[in-house]
């Protein structure tokens, strides 16, 4: 088959990765891709979003089958442009319609929707500029720290979590008042809650489901998780605490009533679901939902893998996923990401990358997170650059793995934390 993967982070790498070493796998492209993807497929130059400009490669190139990397093009209704269009409409699209995308586009949808459908979640109210009053009302109900949250998509920077009422009940205003455009014009205010987060990753066709395996990620800048929030500095699986115990609790209480909600809805929904958890003494609880898979999370979920992935995405679009088998490898995998110096603030671009040779014969995995190619090498351009993937029979020898090879790339101002996996 000919499939075509849009996106162009680690994650999409990580997914090009797997997906060709399908034995189903004619040919793949990945729009647009970054340099590293070109190793397992073709690269082509469209956005992820250029919806038009990809409907003319998918039939010019007789593609069978379109993967979602990002949520932007499924925020935007990638899937019912395809299901819309006589020309596409037989060629599956793997990712949510937009009606289901809204559980990542909205978090007043995704809160509403769990309420719903009883699934535990932090209290919560919905706020716009015409319920102030109510919002102010609620914070002073609630216990410090304050969790306040654009409703609509602001590329991870949309939540704040505030010391002290004031603080709270001033950047509340600020929010509405257009802190991060119409995205914030409803904010949701939560109950703040306390516990190590988790990633669950399952991949549905609307009605069976797969758990993939777990994972965390490491959000901050610093070490031990200090500093500012980056989009993640590096991840780990699988997670201890997610025993069979915990998962057992996952399935039957978030992730089969979220399934079985988005039907029960009406809702299209044939992709990966993202479940961001948080074990609160030891009961689970959602977080957030995302629509797609976690960065840097699948540059070590990918590895786990040991099924044919493609076979997966043809149970998903032929809604017969329960005839299919999903075999996990034992082995912990991880990552960690090289960053540029200054991320998650200002940073340059277009540094010279060497090294990634040396650390792939040291036994890592390299994904390319923002690379780009410039006169033939490899040279930085984004925040994120490069993660470095491993095996070990267990989380230390895996990470000793990573460490060891990070320190083999180089790039100018690079910069990786090197605790991760510290707090499990
Ligand atoms: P989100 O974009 O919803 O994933 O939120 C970003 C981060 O904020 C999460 O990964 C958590 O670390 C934190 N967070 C969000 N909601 C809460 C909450 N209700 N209680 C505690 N921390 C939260
Ligand atoms: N690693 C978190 C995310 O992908 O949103």
């Amino acid at each position: 088959m000919k499939l075509l993967l849009l996106g162009s982070g680690g994650r999409e790498h990580a997914l090009a990765w797997k997906i060709a070493q399908s034995p189903k796998i004619e040919k793949l492209y990945i729009a647009p891709g970054n340099a590293g993807t070109r190793e397992v497929g073709e690269n082509v130059a469209l956005k992820a979003d250029d919806f038009e400009g990809i409907k003319k490669f998918v039939i010019d190139n007789g593609i069978n089958m379109v993967v979602v990397g990002p949520e932007d093009p499924l925020v935007k209704g990638v899937y019912d442009f395809f299901k819309n269009d006589d020309a596409l409409k037989q060629i599956p699209v793997i990712g949510p319609s937009k009606a289901g995308a809204v559980l990542e586009g909205s978090k007043e949808f995704a809160k509403g929707f769990m309420q719903r459908h009883n699934i535990p979640t932090a209290g919560y109210k919905s706020i716009t500029a015409e319920n102030l009053e109510e919002g102010l009302a609620f914070l002073e109900t609630l216990e410090a720290p304050y969790v306040l949250k654009a409703d609509g998509l602001c590329a991870g920077k949309g939540v704040l979590i505030l010391p002290t009422l004031e603080e709270a009940k001033k950047e509340l205003k600020e929010m509405l008042d257009g802190m991060f455009g119409n995205a914030s014009a409803t904010v949701v205010i939560e109950e703040f809650l306390s516990g190590i987060e988790c990633s669950v990753f399952v991949l549905t066709d609307g009605k069976n489901y797969k758990i993939l395996p777990e994972a965390k990620d490491y959000k901050r800048i610093g070490e031990g998780d200090k500093g500012l929030n980056t989009g993640g500095m590096g991840s780990v699986s699988p997670v201890p605490f997610a025993d069979k115990n915990w998962m057992k609790k996952v399935e039957d209480r978030i992730i089969r009533p979220t399934v079985e909600g988005l039907a029960a809805e009406g809702i299209d929904y044939k992709g990966f679901i993202f479940f961001g958890l948080i074990n609160v003494k030891g009961e689970p609880m959602v977080i957030e939902y995302n629509v797609r898979m976690g960065d840097p999370e699948t540059e070590s979920v990918m590895l786990r893998i040991k099924s044919d992935l493609v076979d997966l995405f043809e149970g998903v679009a032929a809604g017969n996923l329960d005839e299919k088998t999903l075999e996990i490898d034992p082995r912990s995998a991880v990552c960690v990401m090289l960053v540029s110096g200054g991320y998650p603030e200002a940073y340059k671009k277009g540094f010279t990358i060497t090294g990634i040779e040396d650390a792939k014969a040291g036994g890592s995995i390299v994904f390319h997170a923002g690379t780009a190619l410039k006169d033939d090498q490899t040279v930085t351009n984004g925040g994120r650059v490069i993660a470095v993937s491993s095996y070990g029979t267990d989380k230390e020898e895996a990470l000793k793995m990573s460490f060891a090879n990070a320190s083999k790339i180089h790039f100018e101002k690079k910069y990786f934390r090197s605790d991760i996996g510290f707090d499990l």
